[in-house]
């Protein structure tokens, strides 16, 4: 650890840190204010399950590709996946997978794949951001939809069930030291948050399109 991160904490610490207020600008906004106020109309709704289907996919698939690459592939976390549950999501509000994405949808899946071709390290700022955000405000997410729409169990809400983690703050814990043990150099570690930073933008364009 060099004196600057002892300072400053690890690298859990610095991305935390280096997000806090991109982290403010995605709690806003009208259609993840109706999210949380249980007031969101179920084809929006449907429309951002869709949206989140198409990133994860190309997330996902950039992340098992690099599975190999040290700086990578300790962060690949079956439990986590989330295409399936998507998928169930999806059907349940009627939406069909084949259906075209949101603009806003397809261009952070495109940002994907050319990180995943020219600059794979910087999908680590991707993985943590969907995460950790879903292990942590995503629980809030959930009562609100449940309020939306009368649901009861895991129908409609499959996305902020994670049926192989049983305890979500431990798991939390050991994704974060699984981040501060990353083998990036001082100069990915920087590259990393600033991507992190263009991930909360690139999910907060996705909500802003729907409301
Ligand atoms: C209204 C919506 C949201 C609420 C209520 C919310 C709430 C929270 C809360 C309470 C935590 C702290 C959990 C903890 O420290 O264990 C957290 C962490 C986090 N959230 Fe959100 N959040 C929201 C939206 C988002 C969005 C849209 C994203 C990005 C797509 C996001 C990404 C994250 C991340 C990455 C963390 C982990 C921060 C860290 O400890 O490094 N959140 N959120």
């Amino acid at each position: 650890m060099t004196a600057m991160e002892r300072l400053q904490g690890g690298f859990a610490q610095r991305l935390r840190a280096g997000t806090t207020a991109a982290h403010q600008h995605a709690e806003s906004g009208t259609f993840v204010r109706g999210l949380l106020e249980g007031t969101v109309s179920r084809a929006a709704y449907g429309r951002f399950v869709h949206g989140l289907h198409t990133v994860y996919e190309a997330l996902e698939a950039g992340l098992r590709a690099h599975g190999h690459d040290p700086r990578i592939g300790p962060l690949v976390f079956p439990e986590v996946e989330r295409v399936a549950a998507l998928e169930a999501d999806l059907a349940f509000f009627g939406v069909e997978v084949s259906a075209e994405p949101l603009a806003e949808a397809r261009a952070y899946a495109r940002h994907l794949e050319g990180l995943s071709a020219r600059a794979p390290h910087r999908l680590v700022a991707h993985a943590y951001t969907r995460t950790l955000g879903d292990l942590s405000g995503g629980q809030t997410l959930r009562r609100g939809l449940e309020r939306a729409f009368g649901l009861t169990g895991t129908a409609g809400v499959a996305f902020y069930v994670f049926e192989r983690i049983a305890d979500v703050d431990t798991f939390k814990h050991r994704y974060r030291a699984t981040l501060d043990a990353l083998p990036l150099s001082e100069q990915e570690q920087t590259e990393v948050v600033d991507e992190a930073v263009r991930a909360f933008e690139l999910n907060a364009a996705i909500t802003r399109a729907l409301g």
